[in-house]
């Protein structure tokens, strides 16, 4: 195989003679000399073509290769320190591989629902490209974090008979002669099976909310990594959360380096997501938000704004724990000292990213959990599988779920979801 050479590597390259193929990311002229910008995916390069240095020929191609096209160039590489990279390449050699006619996203400011319809060519914007390198390293972080410290990877099933979360956001769809099926909301219920199974786990994949709502915080298809423990309870759940957080935040500051730089992430911010974090209880949070004239009452669910004002009282995440029972879903334990709070815990991001984290302490109890679904008005038959892991050796178990665009939205400073996934899924875009 002849070795392939990458933008990334040409330091190592240095006085060489490359070929290099990629796009045109921008062109500038003067004269005599083209400068021309190559990306491949791994970086940018400026690429001199000098009249006196190559054909006429050649000339004219790196001359008529517009945004976008394809080409092929070969080079000598040479250190310029003024370079992103380091490097530039004295072209000798340009061939033009594929034409990009009239490229619809041009240099100048486009509106964003124009993007999100060229979103399959949006992504090669330098801004776009960073923030996937960014996702990338975070999911990468995250397997690491969990296979370092002896989890299996459990993966749930997708289509599922009945709801995790709550009845008001299930996508609903006919499954042959079996009546209702679902897309699954959360992994959780199958990961407790794999937790009582293999001691900890964790589930990783996609997820679907038909959430009404139009926010910068919500898709309707998102990403959540969820581990399961057997032998938890909400302490250890709260210790493993923090140490998880902390653990990506500080891969993404020590290997993101240029991607955080092109997205001018003030990074001052992110360096003090270190352990511990603080943790106050859901009633020291109403404390909090009476003190900033807010008329929340105890009992209520916390909102977005809510928890921007919780979240801006501390410089790093924030776990918030014990909720009132009555917000919380079905088979979250009560705290045995105060049965109106569930043994739960959300974990809130600074910089007004809110929940990115949500987890608690299971019922581990069969006949309180039988009482829950009714409560909850949920099928019980369908919950049969689930209340065997109470019936055969039940254990207190805990487990949380981290949403995965949260949480590159907030590494990455971005306003809105949509831009932290490859083709956002919302309650008005299904395309492209
Ligand atoms: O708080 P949630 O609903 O918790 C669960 O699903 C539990 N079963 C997790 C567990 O204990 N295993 O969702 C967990 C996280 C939220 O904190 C948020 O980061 C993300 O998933 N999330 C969303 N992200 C994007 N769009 C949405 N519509 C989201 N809904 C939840
Ligand atoms: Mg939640």
């Amino acid at each position: 195989m002849r070795p392939k050479i990458y933008i990334k590597d040409l330091s190592d390259h240095i006085g060489e003679q490359v070929n290099l193929k990629g796009w045109l990311y921008n062109k500038r002229s003067s004269g005599k000399v083209k400068f021309l910008i190559l990306r491949d995916g791994t970086g940018y390069l400026q690429c001199i073509v000098f009249k006196g240095n190559v054909s006429e020929e050649v000339f004219e191609t790196a001359d008529r290769l517009s945004q976008e096209s394809s080409f092929e160039i070969t080079g000598t590489v040479k250190a310029e320190a003024r370079a992103v990279g380091g490097v530039e390449l004295d072209a000798t050699d340009v061939k033009l591989i594929s034409d990009s006619v009239d490229y619809p996203i041009t240099p100048k400011e486009h509106g964003i629902e124009f993007l999100i319809d060229k979103r399959h060519l949006w992504l090669r914007s330098k801004r776009q490209a960073a923030i996937m390198k960014v996702r990338h390293r975070v999911v990468k972080a995250i397997r690491d974090f969990f296979d370092e410290r002896g989890f299996t990877l459990f993966d749930p099933p997708v289509i599922t008979p009945n709801a995790c979360e709550g009845t008001s956001t299930l996508f609903e769809f006919d499954y042959f002669d079996l009546g209702k099926a679902y897309l699954t909301q959360s992994g959780q219920l199958y990961a407790e099976a794999g937790a009582l199974a293999l001691g900890k786990v964790y589930t990783f994949g996609p997820t679907f909310r038909a959430e009404k709502s139009k926010t910068r915080r919500h898709l309707t298809e998102f990403w959540m990594v969820e581990p399961e423990m057997a032998f938890y309870d909400l302490d250890d759940d709260m210790d493993l959360a923090e140490e998880f957080l902390e653990y990506i935040v500080q891969t993404v500051l020590r290997e993101c380096k240029d991607e955080l730089e092109i997205l001018e992430r003030d990074t001052s911010k992110l360096k003090s997501v270190k352990r511990p974090f603080p943790r106050i209880s859901y009633d020291e949070a109403v404390e909090i938000l009476k003190k900033n004239g807010t008329d929340f009452e105890w009992g209520n669910d916390l909102g977005g704004g809510d928890e921007t004002i919780i979240s801006s009282q501390f410089d790093r995440p924030v776990m918030v724990h014990r909720y009132p029972a009555e917000v919380k879903a079905f088979y979250m334990k009560r705290d045995p000292l105060n049965s109106r709070v569930a043994l739960a815990v959300d974990v809130l991001a600074p910089e007004g990213y809110g929940e990115i984290i949500g987890g608690s302490q299971r019922e581990d109890d069969l006949d309180l959990l039988i009482s829950r679904i009714k409560e909850h008005n949920l099928p019980q038959e369908f919950f049969e599988w689930y209340l065997d892991l109470r019936r055969f050796g039940s254990v207190p178990h805990s487990g949380f779920g981290l949403g995965l665009e949260r949480t590159v939205s907030w590494i990455c400073g971005i306003e809105h979801l949509r831009e932290s996934i490859p083709f956002p899924r919302m309650i008005y875009r299904n395309t492209p």
